[in-house]
């Protein structure tokens, strides 16, 4: 009685731990990281084909960060917090990766609060902590951007910016402002994993 009581919970057993795996699967990037990188959490983007990977370390407030998006070598981008729980641009600490013209995929990050719509991209310290120097790499047609942060008033809800555009290192020209490049915001939950709305978002 008992073994066949037993084996009666296996098939469900296993239907479990097959919607267990689709779940942990499901919103996730496709794309590997490289060996010695990896996260807890992934999820993909709205628009400009950019994934976000990260690992929140709920004792001190930090969040560890791998952002991905296409782009052709010619190009930049970014991404951030905008840590006044305002969505956009203006006031974001942001890192931009691009080639920097020393050699073949040689990429540099710099690291600015985005003062204006017409920033001045001083290489520099954010409003937030950075505990850890940040890291870019440009792999078969895609940047990714290692970055740790401390999450800004040590809130796991922020207000995520990324963005692409034209230009290189020391030349970082304008993105589009029309289409996918004006709907790259979206409030994040570190902590649950989950977005909140996006920026084109018409209900509150
Ligand atoms: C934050 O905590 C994580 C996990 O314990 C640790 O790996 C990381 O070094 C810590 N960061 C800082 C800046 O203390
Ligand atoms: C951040 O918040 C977490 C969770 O509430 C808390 O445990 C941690 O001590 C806080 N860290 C800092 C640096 O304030
Ligand atoms: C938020 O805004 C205040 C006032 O402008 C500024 O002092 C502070 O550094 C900002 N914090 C972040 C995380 O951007
Ligand atoms: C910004 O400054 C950091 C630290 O000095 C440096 O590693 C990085 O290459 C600089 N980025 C650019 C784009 O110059």
């Amino acid at each position: 009685m008992a073994r066949r009581g037993h084996s009666a919970w296996l098939p469900l057993v296993a239907v479990l731990l097959f919607a267990a795996a689709a779940a942990t699967t499901e919103g996730c990037c496709s794309g590997k990281l490289p060996p010695g990188r990896s996260f807890q959490r992934c999820t993909s983007l709205p628009v400009l084909g950019a994934s976000l990977y990260w690992t929140y370390h709920p004792r001190n407030g930090t969040a560890d960060v791998a952002f991905r998006a296409p782009q052709s070598s010619g190009g930049w981008v970014a991404w951030g917090i905008n840590g006044n729980q305002s969505a956009g641009m203006v006031g974001a600490g942001v890192f931009i990766a691009s080639q920097d013209g020393a050699g073949a995929g040689a990429v540099a990050v710099l690291t600015t609060v985005l003062e204006s719509y017409r920033p001045s991209l001083t290489n520099g310290s954010l409003k937030f902590d950075v505990p850890v120097p940040p890291a870019a790499e440009y792999v078969d047609g895609a940047y990714t951007i290692y970055a740790t942060v401390a999450l800004p008033m040590n809130s796991t809800v922020q207000n995520t910016v990324w963005q692409a555009g034209p230009g290189s290192t020391g030349a970082i020209r304008k993105h589009a402002t029309s289409g996918q490049n004006m709907q790259s915001v979206q409030k994040l939950d570190f902590l649950a994993g989950e977005t909140i709305g996006a920026s084109n978002s018409t209900t509150p």
